[in-house]
């Protein structure tokens, strides 16, 4: 099927974190991409009500591709635990809790292996990055990098659950590797190149 091109110009970036539009439009930025905030827009960020890191990507880039009229492009992601039956999945950003309390998040994953019936330690990450127009149309695309869970946490640097994750055929964790190294090899990675590919090369 033939997949929507985005035309040079503005993209809305359906997210209120500064960093993540910071990464998203240097990724971008060599495409004639114009990235613009969802923030500085002051776009409401929809409820996360679908079952799916692809249904969340798609539900937050159409409300902000409708409300600004403008084409949006967001990104659900998040750890998924085969022993946990794919926990903590789409709300792994809710088991940090208020405090965005990833230490606590990791406990949590591990009590729970430890109580689980499965011996597996096997884990991965999903990226969902859906493109979206103001007509209702969107591309979506599906990343994932599988690994094992690790405990105690390893390394310092990375973010959420970086610390427990150490990907298939690797000896350190997603936390103890160099971040450009695990930019180019994430979940996160895998989801753009095929985004890019379909959507932006000329
Ligand atoms: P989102 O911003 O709603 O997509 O939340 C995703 C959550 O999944 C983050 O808060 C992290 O806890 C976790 N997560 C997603 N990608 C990564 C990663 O590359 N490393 C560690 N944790 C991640």
């Amino acid at each position: 099927m033939a997949h929507r091109r985005l035309d040079p110009g503005p993209l809305v970036i359906a997210s209120h974190n500064p960093g993540k539009v910071r990464e998203i439009g240097a990724l971008l930025g060599p495409f004639g991409v114009e990235p613009v905030s969802a923030g500085e827009l002051g776009l409401p960020e929809p409820e996360e009500t679908e079952a799916t890191f692809i249904g969340n990507a798609e539900l937050k880039a159409r409300a902000a591709a409708i409300a600004s009229g403008k084409p949006a492009l967001a990104d659900d992601s998040g750890l998924s635990v085969d022993a946990l039956d794919g926990a903590p999945g789409i709300y792994s950003a809710r088991w940090g809790g208020e405090a965005k309390d990833f230490d606590l998040a990791m406990r949590k994953v591990h009590e729970r292996m430890t109580a689980a019936d499965s011996d597996s330690l096997a884990a991965h990450f999903t990226c969902a990055l859906s493109l979206a127009w103001p007509d209702g149309h969107a591309e979506t695309f599906e990343g994932k990098v599988f690994g094992t869970i690790v405990w105690p946490p390893r390394g310092s640097r990375g973010f959420g659950y970086d610390p427990i994750f150490q990907r298939d055929g690797d000896d350190i964790s997603f936390a103890e590797m160099d971040p450009d190294e695990k930019h180019a090899i994430s979940h996160r990675a895998a989801a753009f190149d095929q985004l890019v590919r379909a959507c932006l090369k000329r």
